[in-house]
């Protein structure tokens, strides 16, 4: 393991993508900054975060041995490994809102950006970013975001949280490395949000719709029981889960 500390950095993913170009890394090396200006979020987005007081960090992972159609396995072991690690700080009621946003009691406290480094047409690393809100108190704009310190009312310590996450990504990894692929995808479904339960989604035209969340497919695929009775796949710039 290898981690670099910085102070403040554009993106620890960018910064982590391009080092990864210049030179040969051991696997497991993680930057750590305490601003970002510009932190990325899935599909484009802005990820927003108060300096300091949350954790910021992505890790570079080898998965050259990972045959690319299992690509969705590195969301689902982050997403368990950060579950994981935020149980044994006690967060209570913890769940993965498809396809891997982080929630405690209903409210986002952790997002996940995976950026897989393919050469010559193969999976040969990943950069698993992770961004947890945890000792933030006011989310003004973000009405679905919370805290660990908002939710459990404790302050923590960014590095504790940080190389427990780390300490159980190598793990999962390793389970994933020895093909435990049902075990991670039961895992993975026991603990989305909103599975089995009615829920309504919008369509990528912004139409809304009601179905039930069954699974997930190996590629990642949302696969809803709709009205009918038929179950369909969605990708993620298919749809979006709103209640
Ligand atoms: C999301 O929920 O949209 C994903 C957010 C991921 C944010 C983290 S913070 C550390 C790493 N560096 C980035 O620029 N993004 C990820």
């Amino acid at each position: 393991m290898r981690i670099i500390k910085l102070n403040a950095i554009d993106s620890t993913n960018s910064y982590l993508k391009q080092l990864s170009m210049e030179e040969a890394l051991v696997d497991n090396t993680i930057v750590v900054a305490n601003y970002q200006t510009q932190g990325r979020g899935q599909m484009g987005t802005v990820w927003q975060s108060e300096g300091s007081k949350n954790l910021m960090f992505s890790v570079l992972k080898d998965v050259s041995w990972l045959h690319a159609d299992k690509g969705f396995y590195i969301s689902m072991v982050t997403a368990l490994s950060i579950i994981k690690a935020l149980e044994r700080f006690s967060i209570p009621k913890l769940r993965i809102k498809w396809p891997n946003d982080i929630l405690s009691e209903n409210m986002k406290v952790c997002g996940i950006l995976i950026e897989n480094v393919i050469k010559q047409n193969q999976l040969n690393s990943t950069i698993i970013g992770i961004g947890l809100n945890v000792n933030q108190t006011g989310f003004s704009n973000l009405p679905k975001a919370s805290s660990l310190r908002l939710i459990s009312g404790q302050v923590f310590v960014l590095d504790e949280l940080m190389l427990e996450i780390v300490a159980q990504l190598t793990e999962y990894v390793d389970a994933l490395k020895a093909g435990k692929y049902q075990e991670i995808k039961h895992a993975y479904e026991k603990l989305l949000f909103r599975k089995d339960k009615p829920s309504t989604f919008k369509d990528a035209e912004g139409s809304m719709f009601s179905g039930f969340i069954k699974s997930v497919s190996n590629s990642g695929n949302l696969q809803v029981l709709l009205e009918d009775n038929v179950v369909k796949e969605f990708d993620l710039k298919e749809i979006s889960l709103l209640y």
